[in-house]
């Protein structure tokens, strides 16, 4: 599948899509608090992404059955908000959401802490969102997909974490899920070149032990095999022939 160069127009529908993003990631962190279920979570971000008149992107995809992904611990993705999941002080959890305007998708994802967290989980939230930041370095016209995956891999492993390989990052557009795949550990080959007018989801999936996941019976959870942590941490960035441009944020609205 060829990789779609978004035009001045789609890229402007894409920057809407990624402020409202941003404004619901903003409001989602305000009440992530021990004793709320992982559904008011999915009820507020949905409401929130609707009083925009945009759609949640998630929601019914390939039978999602929700609009924020809610990720506790030692789930990497895709958890389903539930009314029996309780967050709990010194939890970890990652959201994960999308939104639609006008037709244009833009995905992006954060971990936070619970309450108090422990050093161990402190780190690697930290350490998952500066590996995002290393691969932004690389977002340059003329460098190659494999060397944005290097940058995360390379970042992580030094700092003694494993990166997931069962789930990648993704082009990003009209669709939630375009060409080309973006890994976060490298291969063999360079990859599709960055041209400019690309719109690409870069999501380090970073687990504190093995890399290997399992999926759960109600067949979206993802968890590590070995029930140690994971944190997830994604933006929409944009290709130009200059710097890239995140655009899954907001004025005044922290990364
Ligand atoms: N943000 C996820 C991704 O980048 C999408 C969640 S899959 C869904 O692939 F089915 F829940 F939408
Ligand atoms: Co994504």
């Amino acid at each position: 599948m060829a990789i779609v160069i978004k035009s001045p127009r789609e890229i402007e529908l894409m920057k809407e899509a990624g402020r409202i993003l941003a404004l619901t990631h903003e409001e989602l962190k305000k009440i992530i608090r021990p004793g709320i279920s992982t559904y008011e979570i999915d009820r507020v971000g949905e409401e929130f992404i609707r009083s925009f008149g945009c759609i949640p992107s998630f929601l019914n995809y390939n039978g999602y059955p929700a609009s924020i992904c809610v990720s506790v611990n030692d789930e990497v993705v895709h958890g389903i908000p539930s009314k029996d999941r309780i967050l709990q002080e010194g939890d970890i959890v990652s959201l994960d959401a999308g939104v639609i305007y006008k037709g244009y998708h833009s995905d992006s994802a954060r971990t936070y802490g619970v309450g108090q967290i422990s050093d161990k989980a402190t780190d690697l939230i930290k350490v998952t969102k500066e590996s995002f930041f290393e691969a932004l370095k690389v977002c340059k016209e003329g460098n190659h997909i494999n060397d944005i995956s290097k940058a995360v891999f390379d970042y992580i492993t030094a700092r003694g974490y494993s990166a997931v390989r069962d789930l990648v990052g993704h082009g990003v557009g009209a669709c939630l899920h375009e060409a080309p795949e973006i890994p976060n550990f490298p291969r063999l080959k360079r990859g599709a070149k960055l041209k400019a007018g690309m719109t690409l989801a870069i999501e380090p999936m970073i687990n504190i032990g093995t890399y290997e996941v399992e999926w759960l019976d109600d067949d979206w959870t993802v968890v590590t095999a070995d029930g140690e942590l994971s944190a997830h941490y994604e933006n929409t960035v944009l290709i130009t022939e200059g710097d890239p441009v995140i655009l899954s944020q907001a004025n005044g609205i922290e990364l």
